[in-house]
């Protein structure tokens, strides 16, 4: 298990109206990575962003850049989202596409890759594909919207996944209703990689605040 954490911050609930200087922030702030959510309206109910927004958000930062894609047939994406610099790819076991082809496709772009997986999906899903990528993504809220309350259950899922995997060494992260009160357990079971939206964004403390409080919850 890897123990150096990860904090990503999922532009999601950031403000759109000066995007780069809104990221410009966020990396000034302490985010390790940024998180972007790409929904088509057919894997989860809501639209968000593709190409234009990735472009943009790349032109700002040098971070790496999350694509984490709610979408029904990932594998469509993979050359025009790696053309636009992001530099990981991350797409659902649930989707449509065929999964190891998805794999092959996103490798030979240079990609890293991730397995996103939903609250109510059984790990055992997950196995034949371990060997072949580089994070896999517990969802710890239902895909689809920011701000929901974290599930907690999510921890169990991942203590049995390292349990069943005990020699992988592969980067296990959570995304979603990550906060300061959220991240121990989330780190107690077995996450290195974090992923916060309005924990972040939406926080009394500012952007740096909210980093650094989640930063130091992970060492207590
Ligand atoms: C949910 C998204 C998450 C979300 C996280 O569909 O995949 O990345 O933006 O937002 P918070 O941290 O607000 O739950
Ligand atoms: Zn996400």
């Amino acid at each position: 298990m890897k123990n150096q954490c990860i904090i990503s911050t999922s532009i999601l609930s950031s403000n759109f109206k000066n995007l780069h200087s809104e990221i410009k922030d966020i990396e000034i702030c302490g985010t390790d990575e940024i998180h972007i959510d790409v929904m088509d309206g057919e894997f989860v109910e809501n639209l968000s962003f593709g190409l234009p927004i990735i472009k943009t958000v790349r032109s700002s930062t040098r971070l790496p850049l999350e694509a984490h894609m709610m979408v029904n047939h990932p594998i469509k994406y993979i050359k025009s989202f790696a053309d636009a610099g992001i530099d990981i790819f991350t797409f659902h076991i649930e989707s449509k596409s065929p999964i190891m082809k998805t794999i092959e496709l996103i490798k030979k772009q240079n990609l890293k890759v991730g397995i996103a997986i939903n609250p109510d999906s059984s790990i055992s899903l997950l196995q034949k594909y371990i060997d072949y990528i580089d994070r896999i993504i517990f969802m710890s809220v239902y895909p689809g919207k920011g701000g929901q309350k974290y599930i907690q259950s999510t921890e169990d899922k991942m203590i049995e996944f390292l349990s069943l995997n005990k020699n992988k060494n592969i980067l296990l992260g959570v995304d979603g209703g990550i906060k300061s009160e959220t991240i121990r357990g989330a780190y107690n079971a077995g996450a290195r990689l974090f992923i916060s939206g309005t924990g972040i964004l939406d926080n009394e403390l500012g952007y740096y605040g909210a980093i650094d409080q989640l930063r130091r919850a992970t060492l207590n």
